[in-house]
Parts: C-alpha cells; sequence; structure tokens
C-alpha cells in the first residue's frame, strides 16, 4: 500500500477511537512528518485525501482539524435492545447510566452529581495552587492514614458543633464516601456473612456487597420514614447479621430523612443485637430547614456507628476525598486503607484542609442549599405540569432528588432507553434494588439549572410515559 494510504488509514482509525473528536486540532504536517517518518509531501497528501472525503477540514492559518459530525450519534434504541438491557448483570447495566451522564449533551436528569458551577472553584483552586508551592516530599508520609491532622481535626470540631464528640483519631481520610463505605464493610465482616441494606438503597452498597461475597438482606422502606424498625428487629432474629449498611439523612435515591427519634431507636437496636451501622450521609450538608439533621453517630455510645461521609457532592467532586468517623474500628480501617489504596491524595487532603481554614465553607453551604432548594421546587412544578396523570412525585425536603413512581405497567428501564434517543437521561429504579419491585420507579436530579432545554426535556419525558401508559 502507498505510504500516504497508510497513513489516511492510520489517522482514520485514530478518529474513529477518538483519539482525535470532532473539531479537535490534529498534528500539524510537520509534527505528522517527524511523528510518522513519513516525507513532507506524503504527509500533504494524506491530508489532503482526508480532506476530499470530508473527514478533516483546513482552516487558512491554522492548521487541519477533524470535521464536525453532521448530527449527535446516541444509539437509537430498540424495543429488542431494551429486553436484552434488562437481562444483563446490575452491574454492567449501572455502569451504562452513569458513562450515559457524562455526556455534556445529555440532559441529566439521571446524574447522580449536583451541578458542578454550584461549588466553589476558584477558592478551591487558589487553595490547590498555595499548597502546591509549599508541598514538601515529607507531606506524602505525614498525610498517610489515618491522614491529614489538621483535616480531621475540622472535621472533629464540626461533629462538635452539632454536640457530637469524635475525637480527630477516630477519624479515617479516605478516597470519597465510597472508599470509607467499602473498607467499613469490610471492616465488620467476612466473606459470607450477612448484611442488611434498604430496599431501595443506593447501587454502591450492592456493588460492595457483591464484591466483599456477602449475602443481604433487603428491608423494603417507607418513602417518608424509611426503614419499619419492626421488620429491621425481626430480620435481626432471624439472620446472624453482622452490619446494616443505611442512609439516615435525605437517603439516596428515595430522599426521605429519619427521624431523631429513629435514629436512636435505630442505633439502640443495632447496639443490642451488636450489629455494627454503616452510616452513609452524603448529602447530610444539602438540608433545607433551619437545622442540619443529627447522624446516626449522634447516638453511638459504643463505638459501632461508622459515620461515612465527603466532600463530593457539596464542595468538590473531583478531589475524591471522603472520611469515615470509624469508633472503634478506626485502626482495622487504617490497616485496610494501607493494603488497598495505601492513603488519600496528599495535595488533596492539604487542599481541602487549606479551603477549611478561610472559613468560606459555611457561607457556600449556605448559597448551595438555598439554590438547590430552588431548583428543586422549579423542577418539581415543571415535573408536575409535565407528567401524565398517575406518575407520583416522592417529595422529600433536602438533597436533589425526586423519586418519581409511575404506574405499573410502565417499566423504568424501558422509558430509560427511550429517553436516552431523545438525549435525556434518568436513572431507573432497577438500578437501586436487585430485586424487581422498582421496576417502575425512577429517580429525577433536581440540581441543575433550570432553563428552556430542561423544560423541553421534561415535557418530552411526560410524552415518552404518556405512550408507554
Ligand atoms: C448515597 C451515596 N453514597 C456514596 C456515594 C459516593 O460518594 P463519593 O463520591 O464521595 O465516593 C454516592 C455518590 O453518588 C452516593 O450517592
Amino acid at each position: 500500500m502507498a505510504k500516504y494510504l497508510q497513513l489516511v488509514e492510520r489517522i482514520q482509525a485514530q478518529i474513529d477511537a477518538e483519539v482525535w473528536q470532532p473539531g479537535e486540532k490534529l498534528p500539524s504536517l510537520r509534527d505528522q512528518v517527524s511523528l510518522s517518518g513519513m516525507s513532507l509531501m506524503t504527509v500533504m497528501h494524506a491530508y489532503q485525501v482526508l480532506e476530499s472525503q470530508g473527514i478533516i477540514v483546513s482552516r487558512p492559518q491554522s492548521g487541519y482539524y477533524v470535521a464536525p459530525r453532521a448530527e449527535y450519534l446516541s444509539q437509537p434504541v430498540t424495543h429488542q435492545k431494551v429486553q436484552l438491557a434488562e437481562s444483563v448483570d446490575i452491574n454492567a447495566f449501572i455502569f451504562d447510566v452513569l458513562q450515559a451522564c457524562r455526556d455534556p449533551l445529555m440532559i441529566p436528569f439521571g446524574s447522580a452529581f449536583p451541578d458542578p458551577e454550584l461549588f466553589p472553584q476558584r477558592q478551591l483552586m487558589r487553595a490547590l495552587n498555595q499548597v502546591s508551592h509549599s508541598l514538601t516530599p515529607g507531606d506524602a508520609i505525614n498525610n498517610l492514614p489515618p491522614g491529614n491532622e489538621a483535616l480531621r481535626k475540622t472535621l472533629a470540631r464540626r461533629y462538635a458543633q452539632q454536640g457530637i464528640t469524635v475525637a480527630p483519631d477516630e477519624i479515617v481520610i479516605t478516597n470519597g464516601a465510597m472508599e470509607a463505605l467499602s473498607l467499613s464493610l469490610q471492616a465488620v465482616t467476612e466473606p459470607g456473612d450477612w448484611v442488611i441494606v434498604e430496599n431501595p438503597t443506593f447501587y454502591g452498597a450492592l456493588q460492595a456487597i457483591e464484591r466483599l461475597k456477602l449475602k443481604a438482606v433487603a428491608i423494603a422502606t417507607d418513602p417518608q420514614h424509611g426503614m419499619d424498625l419492626n421488620e429491621l428487629e425481626q430480620a435481626l432474629q432471624r439472620w446472624p447479621v453482622k452490619a446494616c449498611w443505611l442512609m439516615t439523612n435525605q437517603q439516596n435515591p428515595v430522599g426521605f430523612t429519619l427521624s431523631r427519634e429513629k435514629k436512636k431507636a435505630l442505633v439502640e437496636l443495632l447496639a443490642e443485637h451488636q450489629v455494627a451501622l454503616i452510616e452513609d450521609d452524603v448529602y447530610s450538608e444539602i438540608y433545607f430547614g433551619a437545622d442540619k439533621p443529627l447522624p446516626a453517630k449522634a447516638f453511638d455510645r459504643q463505638g459501632s456507628v461508622l459515620h461515612c461521609s465527603s466532600f463530593s457532592k457539596n464542595l468538590v467532586a473531583g478531589f475524591r476525598v471522603g472520611w469515615v468517623a470509624a469508633g472503634r474500628q478506626a485502626q482495622r480501617i487504617q490497616r485496610l486503607q494501607l493494603m488497598s489504596t495505601l492513603a488519600t491524595s496528599a495535595p488533596m487532603q492539604l487542599a481541602l484542609a487549606n479551603y477549611l481554614g478561610t472559613r468560606s465553607y459555611d457561607s457556600h453551604l449556605r448559597r448551595l442549599r438555598q439554590v438547590l432548594e430552588q431548583r428543586k421546587n422549579l423542577a418539581r412544578q415543571a415535573l408536575k405540569r409535565h407528567l401524565p396523570h398517575g406518575a407520583k412525585i416522592n417529595d422529600s425536603r433536602g438533597g436533589y432528588f425526586l423519586w418519581i413512581e409511575l404506574p405499573r405497567q410502565v417499566n423504568a428501564t424501558q422509558l430509560y432507553y427511550r429517553a436516552l434517543a431523545h438525549n435525556i437521561s434518568i436513572a431507573p429504579g432497577s438500578m437501586f434494588s436487585s430485586g424487581q419491585q422498582y421496576a417502575n420507579y425512577f429517580r429525577f436530579n433536581t440540581a441543575w439549572a433550570w432553563d428552556d432545554a430542561m423544560e423541553a426535556a421534561a415535557a418530552r419525558l411526560g410524552g415518552l410515559i404518556a405512550e408507554m401508559m
């Protein structure tokens, strides 16, 4: 094959593999000469061929660019695909849903994250910048588990503001709440043990249980009041349970917050049965009333509640910093972390400690809560306008999810695929349960600015549901 054709094929393959995406600049002719080892004439010839095929375009005095795509290629979905997707395992499906949310063209009703525009990017970058100037080789050692001391002290003081005594030494800094939760589960179980979860629950719990080869008892939740403690007690009597993993505030996906009395009763019941409580509290800062709801950790007298949270949902998702207030499991969790990820990135821990030292975190949180409450109201009103009669919105104060129940005959996984074909993502109920009880539910993210595109997408979603009814 002629050399220029070899280069044409190579560049075409790179474009297909999205090494170079539509609108991106290709290496200049000169750079391509040194990259390919071919002559300038050969490279020019190859670029001209690609241009004549409409694969790349030249811009005077700028260079060659990958031609923009005429239309956005989301996979059109057929009825058959839906059936196929329903039969694949839950992890593959969850992965697909999360991947779809990464597409900037997608309307992110299915996303788990709030709009990052709400985060104080400039101040965080300033903190990171300041830290990078003073970073020393010793910082890697000083920030090994349990993690940065200043950060742990700040967290301990924030617990103290709520009247909860947690020593900085009980806190382990982790790679997001997900690591805090997984290490906590690993610390209190052996493969084959029984764990109680809520139904529906955050899919991360189901994945961690599967990965650690544990067995799950899923207890149904009331949309307003959460888990029924009588049912919990019966389950504790029936199975040799080692841990209970649940959310007490702004539960994901349903949205309920347990009452203070219920949190206390829950801790007492689990302590009586010597079962560890792994408390996932990642949305605790996103409350809408006057006072921050307490975690169940506030009622822990035996050090058997492992309270896990992070900065991912309220300050910065990309730093991947979370923590666990681990009570008497703190040492064990540190050891497990040393054996798995070793530590949380030192610069990220230092930058957060620096930012939290500026005291702007609380004013940021106040603004964030205000905007999220407004956005949730707007989204709720829009859904009331657009969802057909028969769809029910579970109202919850706080957090940025709405949990929506559709009539029985509407399968939300099918709806997910149909909506995806219109660049709209939702999080179908099947992601949050290993059974089929929530096949006609979906979770709706309200944390993004409500504009015309969102309004049109909500109307389209309502139309799709109506067609399926
Ligand atoms: C309920 C819940 N717990 C934990 C996590 C994980 O948090 P992080 O990003 O801090 O690991 C998420 C993220 O979506 C979540 O929704």
